[in-house]
């Protein structure tokens, strides 16, 4: 479905990146890993070289201005174009607000927004360059409803909501698209942080959802790699929920 599309992921280390990153591959894309963990990035490569795929590790620290252009130019350069841009790194800090340093809050934003204008920036020119592109940004249902305990990083996820609604507005007229996902609780690392290992704790988080089991890397990544694709054409600024039910309540 995706030969001869170039994808850029970031955050394609671990998690919800890393299934997109390899369900790009499976479909014949090219794919440029972004990440701030080397070893973690290019095993990820490593791996989809072994299954025979074209992809490529970019060590990127998201909240540096610097690194971002860098990514998309280097992506540009060894492949050609950038036809998909996912913005799916992002972190979680559960301080209350009251609580909450200052540098804390910078730090969300930077790693859950600002990276989504820089990297969106960059991309921009090299789509409007083609006349098309695809943006897909990865949520949350925290940009929809406020989820307890975590303020800022809602906060953060409201940005992201109107950040996609703003690029499907603005650079539709360039052929560019621009959706993005809102998952409840994925299966990842960063919630293994967040909630812990605790299988009794994640069975309970997991009835919050009716359909009764929390979601999987692979759930998120085929609602991305259908926004990123053909048949999705008509759909710009949109929020696709993929939280087995839990905002329909
Ligand atoms: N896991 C969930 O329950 C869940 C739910 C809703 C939304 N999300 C969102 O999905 C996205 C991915 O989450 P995940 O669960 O796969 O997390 P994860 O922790 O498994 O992976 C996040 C990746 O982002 C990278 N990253 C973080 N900061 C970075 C930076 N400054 N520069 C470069 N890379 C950086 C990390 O190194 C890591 O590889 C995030 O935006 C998160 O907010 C996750």
């Amino acid at each position: 479905m995706f030969k001869d599309t170039v994808a850029v992921v970031t955050g394609a280390a671990s998690g919800i990146g890393r299934q997109t990153a390899i369900e790009f591959a499976r479909q014949d894309a090219r794919v440029v890993v972004a990440d701030i963990d080397e070893r973690r990035g290019t095993d990820v490569v490593a791996d989809l070289k072994n299954d025979g795929h074209d992809a490529l590790f970019v060590r990127t620290d998201l909240t540096s201005k610097a690194d971002c252009k860098n990514l998309i130019t280097t992506a540009a350069e060894t492949f050609g174009r950038v036809d998909v841009l996912v913005n799916n790194a992002g972190m979680e800090i559960s301080t209350p607000l009251h609580e909450m340093p200052v540098h804390e809050w910078d730090t969300l934003v930077d790693t859950n927004l600002k990276s989504m204008f820089l990297c969106s920036k960059y991309a921009l020119r090299e789509m409007i360059e083609a006349s098309t592109g695809a943006i897909v940004n990865v949520c949350s249902v925290s940009g929809l409803v406020a989820w307890p305990g975590i303020a800022a990083y809602n906060a953060t996820k409201g940005g992201v909501m109107m950040l996609t609604k703003s690029l499907a507005v603005d650079y539709a007229k360039y052929g560019i698209r621009a959706n993005c996902v809102c998952p409840s609780i994925i299966d990842t690392p960063m919630t293994d942080v967040s909630i812990g290992h605790d299988a009794a704790v994640k069975e309970q988080k997991a009835k919050l959802n009716p359909i009764g089991r929390l979601g999987t890397p692979e759930d998120v990544a085929n609602a991305i790699l259908f926004l990123a694709s053909d048949k999705s054409s008509f759909i710009t600024g949109a929020a696709l929920t993929v939280d087995g039910g839990y905002t329909a309540i």
